[in-house]
């Protein structure tokens, strides 16, 4: 997160307080440390903070710490990090901001990981520079103070592209600068960033355009004749820091500014962030960079430079208008996130059905994939890709986009997609599935599936995010934010999707009409069951009393419910952190019966379905060998003794659809059960909500 006034006064209070605000908006993304990076009482004096823990102690850091709150600042940047620990451990050193040298000439906050960082180190230590982090990051400020230290007349877009052009991985990253001072790098690749506008007068533009002209300032030739190369087990390293200066660097680009009518300096404030929940309480006005996009924030001025000159991309960026209201990030009446994300389902469905699903006419449709629907109709396979709890919804609609569309469908998680360099062909359609857009794994199998000539596809809920940027077409789930680690209504609303997609995709197959109207039908009862489902909350709180002190649990689930199984046994452990294994009710007897005995619980999901007889087996083989399973039922159901059993009994849907009726008790079981042992609901340990390294 990063702030910066110009000609606007702001005390030290207020700067400060508004980099702590924006970091605890954007905490959900990483909290084992936090820190940032302001100016100090004396010209080219930087202040610093860091503190291992959640934002709030970062806060207490401050307050002991008690610099001059009341100094004034006419303009000023302020650049802040919430971390998730990548390269060394949660440790103050570790903590962002990090510094170019004791005295921070440069100071950077990075997301995502700089896979090369060990091959600029070495070359950066045999420069003099002295590492004091185990993180990658830290090489990048070394590396701009190099950069700066051997061109002192450099400006500073500049010496951001020279340093940018080094990096390999993926990055959000701010930088500031004693020597630019008031002045933000913002710069981006693979990980997300935003920039916010606030200016006092109406804003002039509403668009920034990225060009080049060809008088940019050319490295100072000096930098040319380096070549110095160190080898290490047969790379070159730092071969190309220290190579002839790439042409493409001296296309300084240009763009427009933020200018008042008569052309003066106007007043103005920006925001920058990895999201824009953090921005949404300042200003509506945003802009989203995109990859390889290098922003110059300047005397009240945004300006967009590219990495490298003509590369194909679009030369207009767009100031957006934020659709997002405070209120739909904050808890409201809720203890935690997680628990509002849950009793937010009957509304976040019928905002993923809202203009799409037409029950009355019997109609689906997906604007965003209009275009292509009839070439993913002839494909020769669809195959899903996703991971964690996306990966799950993409399993629970497996069975009936099979059965819907006839076409082969395979469900991949992103990473074992990509350890096996699966073929992909110009016929597949490849369809991601994201909450956050961002996730590493998924977004490094988009590029894989691109680059082979597939037709991709997004089912995405954050808007501007790089999949739902990056795919030839998409749906967005229109869930709202997330911000609960553990994924809940983003499952839901994905799953809808998808069902909404296969409906769409078989809307010219005369035999599976009376199938569509029966799904059509159950989807637009689906909220009011929701609303139904949730008024177990009491029950299922209860019920987990059970659960305390065990060490494990098992959940049964068959055909569409093991995917069920599988979501909820993801829950269970992400934050209660009871060991819970989801167990495909027909493989009991091939191994998992041996673990079942009086003590050991167990969960399984019984609702009716073509399969419910095959079910009943696994039922009865738990109960032969004493086992007091708690089952997830139809209400009403008959089949189950009452007193061998406890029911969690819920309403019948269509059997494509019970998944998402069934998923939600168990969902309330994994809350109930963190809350009952104390734990920290939305940041569960060692998890981050959006996982940008692979
Ligand atoms: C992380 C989160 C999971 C999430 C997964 C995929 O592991 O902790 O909750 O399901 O990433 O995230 P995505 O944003 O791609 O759906």
């Amino acid at each position: 997160f990063g702030y910066v006034n110009y000609l606007v006064e702001k005390d030290r209070k207020f700067i400060l307080q508004t980099l702590v605000n924006g970091l605890s908006r954007l905490e959900y993304r990483g909290y084992d440390s936090a820190g940032l990076a302001v100016d100090g009482d004396k010209k080219n004096e930087v202040l610093a903070f860091k503190e291992v823990g959640k934002v709030a102690k970062l806060q207490e850091l401050i307050d002991e710490s008690q610099p001059d709150f009341t100094k004034i600042f006419d303009s000023h940047a302020g650049i802040a990090h919430t971390r998730w620990a990548t390269h060394g451990k949660p440790s103050r050193l570790n903590c962002h901001p990090h510094r170019s040298d004791p005295t921070w000439e440069f100071a950077v906050v990075h997301n995502g990981i700089i896979t090369n960082y060990k091959e600029l180190k070495t070359l950066l230590e045999a420069k003099g520079f002295k590492f004091e982090t185990e993180t990658d990051t830290e090489a990048i400020a070394k590396l701009a103070k190099y950069v700066y230290d051997e061109h002192p007349d450099i400006d500073f877009v500049t010496l951001a592209k020279t340093v940018i052009k080094e990096l390999q991985g993926a990055f959000g990253l701010l930088l500031k600068s004693v020597h630019y001072p008031h002045e933000v790098i913002a710069a981006r690749k693979g990980s997300p960033l935003v920039v916010g506008v606030k200016t006092q007068k109406k804003m002039k533009v509403d668009f920034v355009d990225v060009e080049y002209t060809e008088e940019g300032i050319a490295l100072p030739a000096e930098r040319a004749s380096q070549n110095v190369a160190i080898k290490k087990s047969g790379a070159t390293l730092g071969a190309g820091l220290l190579a002839p200066p790439d042409k493409s660097l001296l296309h300084r680009s240009q763009s427009r500014a933020f200018l008042s009518d008569d052309g003066a300096p106007m007043p103005t404030e920006f925001f920058l962030s990895s999201d824009p929940s953090a921005i949404v309480e300042h200003t509506k006005k945003v802009l989203y960079l995109e990859d390889d996009d290098i922003a110059h924030i300047h005397e009240g001025s945004l300006n967009i430079h590219r990495l490298n000159k003509n590369d194909g991309t679009s030369n207009v960026r767009t100031i957006q208008t934020l659709e997002i209201q405070l209120q739909e990030i904050m808890k409201g009446q809720f203890d935690h996130f997680m628990q509002k994300e849950i009793f937010e389902q009957p509304e976040s469905v019928i905002n993923a059905m809202r203009g799409r699903l037409d029950v009355e006419n019997r109609k689906v449709t997906l604007g965003g994939l209009r275009q292509y629907i009839s070439t993913i109709r002839r494909c020769r396979r669809i195959i899903f890709i996703a991971c964690g709890t996306s990966f799950h919804s993409c399993m629970a609609v497996r069975g009936i986009f099979e059965e819907l569309t006839e076409i082969p469908i395979a469900v991949e998680l992103a990473s074992d997609f990509l350890d096996r360099q699966a073929p992909v062909f110009r016929d597949d359609t490849c369809v991601f599935v994201s909450q956050s857009g961002e996730t590493a794994d998924s977004l490094l199998a988009l590029r894989y599936c691109l680059e082979r000539g597939a037709l991709t596809v997004g089912i995405v809920n954050v808007v501007g995010s790089s999949i739902s940027l990056l795919t030839h077409c998409g749906v967005h789930i229109n869930a709202g934010p997330e911000i609960g680690v553990a994924s809940t209504k983003a499952y839901t609303s994905q799953f809808v999707c998808m069902v909404m997609f296969a409906l769409s995709l078989s809307e010219d197959r005369a035999s599976k009409q009376k199938r569509r109207e029966e799904i059509m039908d159950g989807l637009a009862k689906v909220s009011e069951q929701f609303k139904e489902v949730l008024k177990l909350d009491q029950t299922i709180k209860k019920l987990c009393e059970k659960f305390k002190h065990q060490k494990s649990l098992l959940l049964l689930g068959r055909g569409a419910q093991h995917a069920t199984a599988l979501e909820g046994a993801l829950k269970i452990k992400e934050i209660s952190y009871l060991h819970c294994e989801a167990v495909m009710s027909g493989e009991l007897k091939h191994g998992v019966l041996a673990l079942v005995d009086e003590d050991l619980p167990i969960v399984m999901i019984l609702t009716r379905d073509d399969i419910f007889p095959k079910s009943l087996n696994a039922y009865n083989q738990v109960i032969s060998r004493k086992g007091k399973p708690i089952i997830i039922c139809n209400t009403g159901e008959e089949e189950f003794p009452h007193d061998k059993t406890e029911r969690i009994e819920v309403p019948q849907t269509v059997d494509a659809l019970q998944g998402l009726i069934n998923v939600i008790p168990l969902q309330l079981m994994a809350y109930w059960l963190a809350v009952g042992e104390g734990l920290n609901v939305d940041f569960p340990r060692n998890l981050a909500k959006s996982v940008t390294v692979e």
